[in-house]
């Protein structure tokens, strides 16, 4: 196998076991979420990476490859950080375990974008245009995920910010009455 397959066929070993870990993450990561359209967010993503399980498997199938996964310790701690945060939620304010959650995720969408992204280019280098195709699939929906978790994000924010401004305007209300 020349160099440049060996390494697409590595990297693709690696996404193969990201997202199996994926697979067992993401249902916690909905179960943990207060937001409903964040919980939908979490379960539709889990439907996609059903698929892109799927593509790799026939990436590997047009390579003439076996699908092994190869342990991707990344992912590994990416997942043991958002068990980590999914504990922490607990002791925090919905918006504030919310958006600990879609910090987490973002992370994992990244690593996933970054691996993708390479592994499409290196299938177009190597003359192998439906592999390079089934990667860009995926590729995109991760693109697409990880820019839903922002704009859910962005309401969530400006909500703790409000939360907090009157509080805090509460407090001085209060302070100047007892004044
Ligand atoms: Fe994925």
């Amino acid at each position: 196998m020349n160099q440049l397959k060996e390494l697409l066929v590595d990297e693709l070993c690696d996404l193969l076991h990201a997202e199996g870990q994926l697979l067992t993450a993401l249902p916690k990561m909905a179960e943990a979420a207060h937001h409903p359209k964040l919980r939908e967010a979490f379960l539709n993503h889990l439907q996609q990476t059903e698929g892109q399980v799927e593509r790799l498997k026939s990436a590997f199938e047009l390579l003439g490859e076996k699908p092994q996964p190869k342990p991707c310790k990344a992912m590994a701690g990416l997942v043991a950080e958002g068990a980590d945060t999914i504990k922490d939620g607990a002791d925090k304010s919905n918006i504030a375990a919310d958006l600990g959650l879609i910090a987490a995720a973002q992370r994992a969408e990244h690593y996933e974008i970054s691996a993708y992204g390479t592994a499409r280019s290196l299938a177009r280098q190597i003359g192998e245009p439906k592999v390079a195709t089934l990667l860009a699939q995926t590729l995109g929906e991760e693109e697409s995920a990880d820019f839903l978790l922002t704009e859910l994000s962005k309401p969530l924010m400006q909500q703790a910010t409000s939360e907090e401004n009157s509080s805090e305007s509460k407090i001085t209300k209060a302070r100047k009455q007892t004044a």
